[in-house]
């Protein structure tokens, strides 16, 4: 009698220390980047990598990686990636593995050179001053349109083929050709400088711009 009722102890303990072992060996396939641990602290618990999975997107498991764990580890495109975190809408999505998504990630030098900062319109100052952004109503101003700047950039599709034009999150109809050597995501004609992620509910592209958010 007593035997039968440690056996679940047992089997927890175990999951628990699989658990534990599946936190360190994944440490060093990860790659080493100054900005991780910020980025690291930023992460549910419970999307850990797992050991052995080999590549990214190779597999259909239960323990696939999705996009909300590798986002954050981009280090050129980390501000895009805490802006995604801070909609709960689009962080939910790139949390779901029901539903794929090609991230249109700005890079961080592309955001920090923009004339105005993303959750900025010109329009709030113009009637409402320099204090627009001021006080929790200004606060859900700046939000509504940080929303809108991320929701520019995330693709409901992946796969996503060359010329198919897919509307955006905000709902313009975005689509992305090959031109002059480089992948270019339009209207806008702006480059892509590299494809940083492909996991299995989508993919993160790292662009040399950013999308119209007007
Ligand atoms: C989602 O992405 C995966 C991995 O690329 C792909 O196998 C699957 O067909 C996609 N699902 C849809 C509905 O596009």
């Amino acid at each position: 009698m007593r035997f039968t009722t440690q056996y679940p102890i047992l089997i927890s303990i175990s999951t628990a220390l699989l658990g534990s072992c599946a936190q360190i060996l994944s440490g060093p396939e990860e790659r080493p980047q100054p900005g991780h641990v910020l980025a690291d602290q930023q992460e549910p618990l419970m999307n850990i990598p797992i050991p052995g999975f080999g590549g990214k997107g190779s597999s259909t498991d239960a323990g696939d990686v999705i996009i909300s764990d590798v986002i954050g580890k981009d280090r050129g495109i980390n501000i895009f990636a805490g802006f995604t975190r801070d909609i709960s809408a689009i962080s939910k999505r790139l949390n779901d593995d029901t539903q794929n998504t090609t991230v249109l990630a700005p890079l961080n030098s592309e955001i920090q050179k923009l004339p105005r900062k993303p959750w900025e319109d010109p329009e709030d100052y113009d009637s409402l001053g320099p204090s627009a952004y001021e006080g929790s109503d200004g606060e859900d101003r700046a939000h509504k349109n940080l929303r809108r700047f991320v929701e520019a950039h995330i693709m409901p599709a992946s796969p996503w083929k060359e010329g198919e034009k897919v509307k955006s999150l905000r709902g313009e109809e975005v689509w992305w050709e090959h031109k002059e050597g480089t992948r270019r995501v339009q209207p806008g004609n702006i480059e892509v400088s590299s494809v940083a992620d492909k996991v299995s509910n989508g993919e993160v592209w790292m662009l040399k711009g950013v999308m119209n958010y007007a």
